[in-house]
């Protein structure tokens, strides 16, 4: 695994990696700006990124945040995602991975109302520093080292997770087959700890070919998997999410044509 994952990297690594779009809402460029053209402001030799931020300052969700104090659009795609399949429920253990800046985090907050006098849990992991939130608990690491998931289970003692989210986003390079195949890394990183820990299991990949082997293998491990694109996804945006009910573990009954090791979707992510 160690040796493919590296060898994986290093087809990812190809070029110079643009940030993720994981900043915090431009609350300041609309001030300053009128949330209309940035063009006047912005890094005149990249018109991507002045596309990008004025796209970014007028968009519907990026302001709703704002109003509503979510930390990210992101959050409004988890609602959207609970609103329909309903996974989010009082008391619950959640286990948010990639959760800066925190929007997945206040929305699993919210819904499972986690407020220090119930039993539930929100746990967030990024290798970023995220700024607290009430009743939150923030573990700071990279998912792919195994003393994370030891820490997980420092926090969450006997009890395991009821739901495992995975917002966790590679630095995209604007290289389609290249964040892809991050993404796919990344979403098996997830994988790692939906083994260890149960419950349903929202993970986030970027379109590609590794997708129906992804698919394959998730359905060897949950009794459902659904492939989504919630509303507040942007359309030009290559992400979906698969939502994975009902964790069975390693299913014995699966053909033998089947691949039912993660090591089957590796192999094919590293040497397609
Ligand atoms: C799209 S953002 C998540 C947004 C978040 N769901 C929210 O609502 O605020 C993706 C996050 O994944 C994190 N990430 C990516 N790879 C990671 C890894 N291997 N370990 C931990 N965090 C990772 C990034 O640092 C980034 O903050």
């Amino acid at each position: 695994m160690e040796k493919a994952s590296k060898a994986l990297r290093s087809t990812s690594v190809s070029g110079e990696r643009v940030a993720h779009c994981a900043a915090p809402s431009c609350s300041w460029a609309r001030q300053k700006h009128g949330g209309v053209q940035m063009s006047h402001v912005a890094n005149r030799k990249s018109n991507h990124s002045v596309r990008w931020i004025e796209r970014h300052i007028n968009d519907r969700y990026v302001m709703k945040a704002q109003q509503e104090n979510y930390r990210s659009r992101a959050a409004y795609k988890l609602m959207q995602m609970d609103d329909r399949f309903c996974f989010l429920k009082r008391h619950q253990v959640v286990v948010d991975l990639g959760c800066y800046p925190g929007g997945w985090s206040q929305v699993a907050l919210e819904r499972t109302y986690c407020d220090g006098s119930s039993r539930g849990v929100v746990l967030g992991v990024d290798k970023v520093r995220m700024d607290p939130l009430l009743h939150h608990t923030f573990i700071q690491g990279d998912v792919s080292h195994k003393e994370i998931l030891d820490r997980c289970f420092n926090v969450l003692g006997d009890r395991r997770a009821d739901v495992v989210l995975s917002d966790m986003a590679p630095k995209l390079i604007g290289v389609k087959q290249d964040d892809h195949l991050a993404s796919a890394e990344t979403a098996l990183f997830a994988c790692d700890f939906v083994e260890q820990l149960g419950g349903w299991f929202i993970v986030k990949l970027f379109y590609g070919g590794q997708g129906d082997n992804l698919k394959v293998y998730l359905k060897t491990r949950f009794e459902r998997v659904r492939s989504v694109k919630p509303r507040a996804s942007r359309n030009e945006s290559r992400e979906m999410y698969f939502i994975c009910e009902k964790f069975i573990g390693h299913r014995h009954d699966t053909p033998t044509d089947t691949p039912t090791d993660r090591a089957f979707l590796v192999s094919c992510v590293v040497f397609m």
